[in-house]
């Protein structure tokens, strides 16, 4: 049987994400009363990191640990990956190896390549074109601050870049209304945003538009990783897709602030925005860890009775 991979959001169903937010809760209550859960004793994770990670890393880790297994770092430098051996050997060695595993590479093709040769599931940990891990706990932490996202509206402020890529997934897919708003010249790559119904995703050239009314707002760095030639350009470009008290101000009162981290305050987002009263960026970080055992735990073992 081939196993089942999340190598972008929409790899999952709409009630296997009700499942999975379930899930979370669950396991994020047991971990707060510190119970001892390990239904992956004896299994191993895999993580191959290309690019830099902080909480990618640490919650996979720690995540693996608390479950039971072993949690196994590697990296392009110190494999033979960094001498030009084949993703697909690569993928059919660990994969014989190991019982799940988590990438965070450049292109999208080398992971989706990486998973067709691989006998066990295989998670993206962040691609140059998606993350679904973030979105994952995103959309978790807005159901535990302002319950269901459906027929919500979140504002995606500037990059189109791979967060924003996979907020577009999820909201067709858990029917919310997603505003983005970029600068010219960074707008939402037509053949992705094509197939959506204006009721998952409007664009808007003027991020105030985008900020009106919504729920959420959020945004992520000018700059992303593998992009690091084009970050004196990409600074003058986005130097109006800052979100601050002003823009806060557009969308509902009750509004919450997210960003997936690391943010570089005073670029694209104002200190007093994200170190300020909507903001829930820790517990955004947070929940990479209890969501990502929750996904972890249902790629290897599949639904648990929630008890
Ligand atoms: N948000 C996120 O993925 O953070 P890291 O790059 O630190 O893993
Ligand atoms: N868009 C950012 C996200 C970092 C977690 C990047 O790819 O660098």
């Amino acid at each position: 049987m081939k196993p089942k991979h999340f190598l972008q959001f929409k790899d999952l169903e709409h009630s296997e994400f009700e499942y999975l937010f379930q899930r979370s809760k669950l396991l994020k209550a047991r971990h707060a009363k510190r119970e001892l859960y390990q239904p992956l004793r004896g299994r191993t994770l895999a993580m191959l990191f290309e690019k830099n990670s902080t909480r990618t890393r640490v919650s996979f880790e720690a995540g693996m640990n608390q479950l039971g297994g072993y949690a196994l770092y590697l990296n392009s430098r110190d494999t033979q990956l960094g001498r030009g051996e084949p993703i697909e050997d690569v993928a059919e060695v660990i994969s014989r190896m190991v019982d799940i595993v988590m990438i965070r590479t450049f292109e999208q093709e080398i992971i989706e390549r990486f998973a067709s040769h691989s006998r066990v599931p295989v998670i993206n940990g962040l691609t140059d074109e998606y993350h679904p891990c973030q979105i994952l706990a995103d959309i978790f932490t807005y159901i535990e601050h302002r319950g269901s996202i459906k027929g919500k509206t979140v504002a995606w402020i500037g990059d189109s870049n791979n967060v924003c890529n996979t907020w577009m997934q999820a909201a067709k897919i858990l029917d919310f209304n997603l505003h983005v708003s970029t600068p010219p010249g960074y707008e939402v790559e037509p053949e992705r945003g094509e197939s959506f119904e204006s009721m998952h995703l409007e664009c808007f050239a003027d991020p105030h538009d985008a900020a009106k009314d919504a729920d959420l707002l959020t945004t992520d760095v000018w700059t992303s990783m593998g992009y690091e030639d084009e970050a004196d350009e990409r600074n003058q470009d986005f130097a109006d897709f800052r979100v601050d008290r002003e823009m806060m101000k557009l969308a509902k009162k009750d509004a919450l602030f997210m960003h997936c981290l690391p943010v570089h305050r005073g670029q694209e987002v104002e200190a007093e925005v994200i170190d300020g009263p909507q903001s829930v960026v820790w517990d955004e970080a947070e929940n990479r860890l209890h969501t990502q055992k929750a996904l972890m735990e249902y790629l290897l073992l599949g639904r648990i009775n929630n008890s």
